[in-house]
Order: C-alpha cells, then structure tokens, then sequence
C-alpha cells in the first residue's frame, strides 16, 4: 500500500502478545503498539481528528495560529500536522520535561513557551487558558475538552481492539487527557458489555510520565462528559518504580522499547492478572522509549532512575 499522505497512515496499530510477561498462566496479555504510529504516539490520532474537525467546522482557518498546551505527545503531532498544513503552532510546556520532546517540536517547527516545571502540566494549561482568552485570533483546540479527543479512539482505536482481539476481558490504559479511556472504554462496553475498564494512576504527588493522578486537583472535562466514574471499573495506582521497571521488562523480555507510561500500564495489567481467574487483558503502549533516554530510565541503576522520576517531569 502507498499512502498519499502521512496522515493516512495514523491509527491501524499493530497488536502483540506479551503473555510471557503475565503472572498468570491462564490470562494473556496483550499489547497495543501506539508507538508506531507516524509521528510515534496514541496523540496522532487525537491531532489528526482535532484539526481536521476544527478545519471543518470552521474553527481553524487557513494559516491561523494554533495554541494547545502539552507536555509532549499531543504537542509533537499536533505541531507535525500543523505543519505541513502551514498553520503557526505555540505550545505551552513546564520546563522540566526531557530534552527531546524539545527538540522534536523544534523540529515540527513549533514555538515553545515553557511554564514554571514545578506547576506541571496544570500549569501548562492554565497558562495555555489565559493566552488563548486573550487572543481569540488563536485557534484553541484544548485536548482536555476537545469531544474529537476521546472520539478519535472511539471510532479508531476501540473498534481495530474489537476487530484484532475479539476475545478482550479486560482494557488497561493510562488516564492523562482520559480521552483514550473514555473513547476505547465506551466503545468496548457498548459492543461487548463484560469488559472491564481499568484506568492506571501514579500515587498522589508521585509522577508517571503522561499520566495523572484525578484526586490532584485537576479532573479534565472529558472525564466527566464522557461520565467517566460511571465508566471505569476500577482505577489501579502504580508508582514511578514498578512503570521503570516493567518498561525495562517489556523491552528486555519482548524486544518491545516504549516509554514510561506503557510500564505503568503493563505493571497495571499485570496486577489484574494476578488477581482474575482467567481473561485476556489489552494495554496500550502510548509512545516509543526514544523520547526517555536522556532520563536514563532504561539504562541508569533503578534507584538512580527512580530517584530522577521524582525531578523529571513526567507529564
Ligand atoms: C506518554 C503518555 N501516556 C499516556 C497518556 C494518557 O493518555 P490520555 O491523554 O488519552 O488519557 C499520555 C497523554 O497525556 C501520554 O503522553
């Protein structure tokens, strides 16, 4: 297959058996390989669906400005796609997040606007929430409430898990924005009902990169739109050294080189494994490790490693 362009090759991600990895003989688990999407992460999907909706509706117009803010992931695609259409991208990101997730949007041609790293990712988007408000000229897509979000995995990713694994029990997933909670959740209960939805949390004031914690003081408005409590089973915390050290294990033991939030889910899943009496468990795997090395979470020694997780910002 030729595609004619880039964006048609976003979504269709391949799925892996990881089962070696599961503390249960008779519950296998499954990898869902986001990492391969074009510009390398699950927020291809929602970069694509956001602009091309808002080129539709009439939000974006040619070459106008797009402000989002982002800790990485959904600032990279969204700053590759703006792009290549010709529209000028500002992001909003702490300080403290690794070196390349810089360099990559200076390489997709974004401005960055970095906010105070000890303010995370809310300070990002509270930021984000005042320029935006005092320049209405900007088109601001705002991922935390943008409905193309969590639809963009209702409509792709919830439906190719069906499609490739028809035999899902359980879905295990990070919660950031919640948009690929809520969109696959959704999808998967409304077609097959049993499913359970199992949302992953680092600790309260600990960080996993990409995700956060809800009881933090910050719950995005798709969770609720999306009736997020009603939604999840259960939400399962997992702290910054067991995500480190099933990352290791996920490319030690399965070839499989992710970034650190796709530990925190496997070690999520694996705990659900030890704990049913048998099922097939999906997890997604956000990104590709290149983005961590500068961290030194695959190679430096884990206390070292986990001790940097508590400085680095993770989302
Ligand atoms: C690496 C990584 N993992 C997980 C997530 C969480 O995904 P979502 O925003 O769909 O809840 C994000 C996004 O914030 C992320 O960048």
């Amino acid at each position: 297959m030729i595609a004619t362009n880039v964006l048609e090759l976003i979504g269709n991600t391949p799925m892996v058996d990881v089962s070696r990895l599961s503390p249960n003989p008779r519950v296998r688990i499954i990898a869902k390989l986001e990492s391969q999407n074009p510009f390398g992460s699950v927020k291809d999907r929602i970069a694509k669906q956001m602009i091309l909706q808002a080129e539709l509706d009439g939000t974006l117009m040619p070459g106008q400005t797009i402000i989002e803010p982002s800790s990485g992931n959904t600032g990279i695609a969204l700053a590759a796609i703006a792009q290549s259409k010709g529209h000028p991208i500002k992001i909003l990101m702490p300080t403290s997040v690794s070196v390349e997730r810089r360099q990559m949007l200076e390489v997709f041609g974004a401005e960055v606007i970095f906010t105070p790293g000890e303010e995370g990712s809310n300070g990002a988007v509270k930021r984000a929430m005042a320029l935006a408000a005092e320049h209405p000229e900007w088109c601001f897509l705002y991922q935390y409430g943008n409905e193309n979000n969590p639809r963009a995995h209702y409509t792709g990713t919830g439906p190719e898990i069906l499609r490739d694994c028809p035999e899902i029990t359980h879905f295990v997933a990070g919660l950031g924005t919640s948009g690929t909670l809520m969109g696959t959740g959704t999808f998967l209960k409304e077609h097959k009902p049993t499913v359970k939805v199992i949302a992953i949390e680092p600790p309260l004031g600990e960080k996993v990169e990409g995700l956060r914690n809800l009881d933090e003081g910050y719950v995005p408005p798709l969770f609720d739109a999306w009736h997020g409590q009603q939604l999840l089973d259960r939400k399962r915390v997992v702290r910054p050294r067991e995500s480190i050290e099933w990352t290791r294990r996920l490319v030690a033991e399965c070839g499989i080189f992710a970034g650190i939030s796709s530990g925190a889910a496997l070690a999520g899943a694996a705990k659900v494994a030890s704990e049913i009496e048998q099922g097939v468990i999906v997890f997604i795997v956000c990104d590709g490790g290149w983005k961590y090395l500068s961290t030194g979470a695959y190679t430096d020694d884990l206390d070292a490693a986990e001790a940097k997780a508590e400085t680095i910002i993770y989302f």
